[in-house]
């Protein structure tokens, strides 16, 4: 997977880059990364980026020129790439929506600032994307957010290729509950099934606490599975956890 982020803060990807699964995928080539800075595709002295919105108002509307250049740059690179901007006004990002994404060859991210992007900057996007229902200063860590949510469903990006197979969302519902040594951490104890060594009974242990755990604090997920995806034993146990 490629990605170009077109973005008038590059530095802000640096950190976040530096370690970690994603810095790893980076540095081995599982993950391609280019930062462009928008302003270097700016053609005035004063490599303007942005300008008073017409009709007036506070804040800087992002000038639609410097933007579509530095898109076109990139994406002259090699095979057409899906387009993103980042805005709150966007589709919101879910797991489903990164599984499709990591399928992509090529995604440019382009990040707007939060006052705005000129409205035909829109034009150039495949898709708009947010990250939530909450405001963020511009785009960048939204990026961010997208690379990580999609680069790690990208091959080789993972340690162990079903290591993502149990996430939290993958199925409609959170993960279960999950422990390690030691088995008693003052006073409070591993559950026995764990222990046991029946890998069916952890199995059905598993599904239940997801399913628990979902019903108890993610009611709209379950809600929005309808049938889809639960077994019958599934639906007896939700109707058991209704009644309690
Ligand atoms: Cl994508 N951008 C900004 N500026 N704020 C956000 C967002 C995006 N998603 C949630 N809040």
């Amino acid at each position: 997977m490629r990605f170009d982020v077109l973005t008038l803060l590059p530095e802000l990807f640096e950190a976040p880059l530096a370690g970690g699964v994603l810095g790893r995928a980076v540095s081995s080539g599982a993950i391609e990364l280019h930062l462009h800075n928008i302003r270097d595709f700016t053609s005035d002295k004063h490599r303007t980026v942005d300008d008073s919105p017409y009709g007036g108002g506070a804040g800087m509307v992002m000038k639609p020129e410097p933007i579509t250049r530095a898109l076109e740059s990139v994406a002259g690179e090699g095979a057409r790439p899906f387009v993103i901007l980042t805005t709150p006004q966007g589709a919101p990002l879910t797991q489903s929506m990164a599984k499709t994404l990591s399928a992509k060859d090529r995604i440019v991210i382009i990040c707007g600032r939060y006052e705005g992007v000129d409205e035909r900057v829109r034009a150039l996007a495949d898709m708009e994307v947010s990250i939530g229902d909450y405001v963020l200063t511009g785009g960048e860590l939204p990026a961010l957010v997208i690379i990580d949510s999609v680069g790690r469903l990208c091959a080789g990006v993972l340690g162990s290729e079903n290591s993502a197979k149990d996430d939290s969302f993958t199925d409609g519902l959170l993960e279960y509950p999950q422990y390690t040594r030691p088995e008693v951490f003052r006073g409070a104890k591993v559950p026995e099934v764990l222990t046991s060594g029946d890998h069916a009974g952890i199995e059905r242990w598993r599904r239940r606490e997801s399913l628990r755990r979902t019903f108890e604090r993610r009611p709209d997920l379950l809600d929005a599975m309808g049938d889809i995806g639960l077994t019958d034993e599934d639906k007896l146990f939700i109707a058991e956890l209704r009644k309690s």
